[in-house]
């Protein structure tokens, strides 16, 4: 894998301009961040866009702005036989397209003959797992060293798209080669790994926030409601304020964190759930020593957090200028959507509730309609499969109008079980998708489609059908 990054970070440096194309999601600014750094101290001339899908109709876009060569990051290996003929390298992980190809392009290897003009970096063709050992960003970063070994530093923001994807394993660490990613910032000093909480808000939310708002794992008795969250931390002798500002987890003694863990332990095991409820509350958090402690871009969650709310509104440049050290106006610019971004997956999981969640034998779904938008419809997805509220152990659909893209977007979500045990959402996306006129893709345990208006009925029950025959 190194020396194919070798290789496509020598033809991006023999070129004087180049143009970045990238995901919307954290992973995917934290990519086009890497690629726009390592161009710019390469003293090449860069431009940057952001797309929600690289489909048919932003292909023809881009080929028809005749770019020298295009870097397509966090998204392309999806799509690759439809780039035929652009000047383009792609540094991405998702599963890369397979047999619904033409036939003449039937296999991996014809593609790539077939598609001379472009390179790829991608884990899948190296028998890698694009969906946990590496992301986007990672791949970005491999051709970024590559191009300059100073480009070293921008490991932390490998390592902010890899946790953006919820790449961590069940442990909460991240692996393969996320770690050796990982060890490259910890040796250039831009990262620091912990072992603490995996609760989401350390830095920026007031300890009962952090409680309240936790929803993986549901804290019985807590989660949604701040009155228990407040009681509960006075009845365990923690001081909530300190000088009129509420304290954070941060801010917490080793002891404090320790008593606060066993308690919760203790309740969520006491309400019957499982052990891996506990288990999933400890594991490794990202520190980025160069940011100011008690703020979102202090820890990777976080910060990829503050990302997914600029990318997910088309504000894809703020979160780039932030991760390119902005501090002052573009942050303040994306502290702005976040507040936003938080208040819409509020009414969002508002609006699943009052709808609900439709079963059948293999799979669960809802539709957002026009009232969840077609940008964080997956988000959402992800946090009602992991609310406590629905089976886990059926994978979920969820749909929502995508009127500007003139159809329906999916968004599926499944669990690390699901996939041991068979499932693969983005075959089940691309093929099912393919069926009804529409096209898909994505990872095996998260990946969306695009599909006709008025064909969810048809497309819920194919996939019902292929999911039913993935699972062992
Ligand atoms: O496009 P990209 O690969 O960057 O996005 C991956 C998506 O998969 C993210 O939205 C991430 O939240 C989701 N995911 C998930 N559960 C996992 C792994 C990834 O929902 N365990
Ligand atoms: O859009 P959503 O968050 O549901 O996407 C989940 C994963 O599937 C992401 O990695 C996304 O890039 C991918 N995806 C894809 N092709 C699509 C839609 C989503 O590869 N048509
Ligand atoms: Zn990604």
């Amino acid at each position: 894998m190194i020396e194919k990054a070798k290789l496509i970070a020598d033809r991006i440096l023999s070129n004087e301009k180049v143009h970045i194309v990238s995901h919307i999601d954290a992973d995917g600014i934290a990519s086009a961040s890497i690629a726009y750094r390592a161009l710019e101290r390469a003293e090449k001339d860069v431009s940057v866009e952001f797309v929600k899908q690289l489909d048919g109709n932003e292909i023809k876009k881009i080929k028809g702005q005749e770019h020298p060569l295009v870097w397509f990051t966090d998204l392309g290996s999806g799509q690759m036989s439809s780039l035929k003929g652009m000047n383009c390298v792609i540094t991405d992980h998702h599963e890369p397209e397979n047999d619904s190809e033409p036939t003449e392009i039937k296999d991996r290897g014809n593609i790539l003959s077939y598609c001379a003009s472009i390179m790829e970096l991608n884990p899948h063709n190296f028998g890698l797992d694009g969906a946990k050992e590496i992301s986007g960003s990672g791949t970005t970063y491999l051709v970024a060293k590559q191009m300059d070994k100073e480009n070293k530093d921008l490991s932390k923001l490998a390592v902010i798209g890899a946790v953006g994807d919820l790449q961590a394993s069940e442990e909460g660490r991240l692996v393969g080669m996320n770690r050796d990613i990982l060890d490259d910032g910890v040796e250039e000093g831009v990262i620091e790994i912990k072992k603490d909480t995996t609760l989401y808000g350390l830095e920026s939310r007031p300890l009962h926030k952090v409680l309240e708002y936790a929803s993986d794992p549901i804290l019985p008795g807590l989660t949604g409601d701040e009155s228990s969250c407040v009681n509960f931390l006075v009845e365990n002798d923690i001081t909530l304020k300190e000088d009129n500002d509420w304290r954070r987890w941060h801010d917490l003694t080793k002891d404090e964190k320790r008593k606060i863990l066993s308690e919760l332990a203790r309740k969520i095991l006491s309400k019957g759930f499982p052990p891996e409820n506990v288990t999933c509350m400890i594991g490794e958090i990202y520190i980025l020593p160069g940011e100011e402690p008690g703020t979102m871009l202090h820890q990777a969650k976080e910060f990829s957090t503050l990302l997914n709310s600029c990318g997910r509104y088309e504000k894809g440049m703020i979160g780039l200028k932030v991760c390119l050290d902005d501090r002052d106006e573009y942050l303040k610019k994306a502290e702005k959507l976040l507040k936003g971004h938080q208040k819409i997956l509020v009414d969002c999981l508002n609006y699943v509730e009052s709808i609900g969640v439709e079963e059948r034998d293999f799979i669960q779904f809802f539709h957002g309609e026009d009232r969840i938008p077609d940008t964080v419809v997956g988000t959402v997805a992800g946090m009602v499969l992991s609310s406590g509220d629905v089976d886990k152990k059926l994978p979920i659909l969820a749909f929502a109008d995508s009127e500007e893209r003139g159809g329906v977007k999916v968004s599926s979500r499944g669990t690390k079980r699901l996939v041991d045990n068979g499932l693969d959402l983005s075959s089940a996306m691309s093929e099912c998708a393919e069926k009804v006129g529409g096209e898909g893709g994505g990872h095996d345990i998260a990946a969306g489609a695009l599909i006709p208006e008025g064909k969810e009925e048809e497309f819920i029950d194919i996939v019902e059908q292929k999911i039913g025959s993935q699972l062992k």
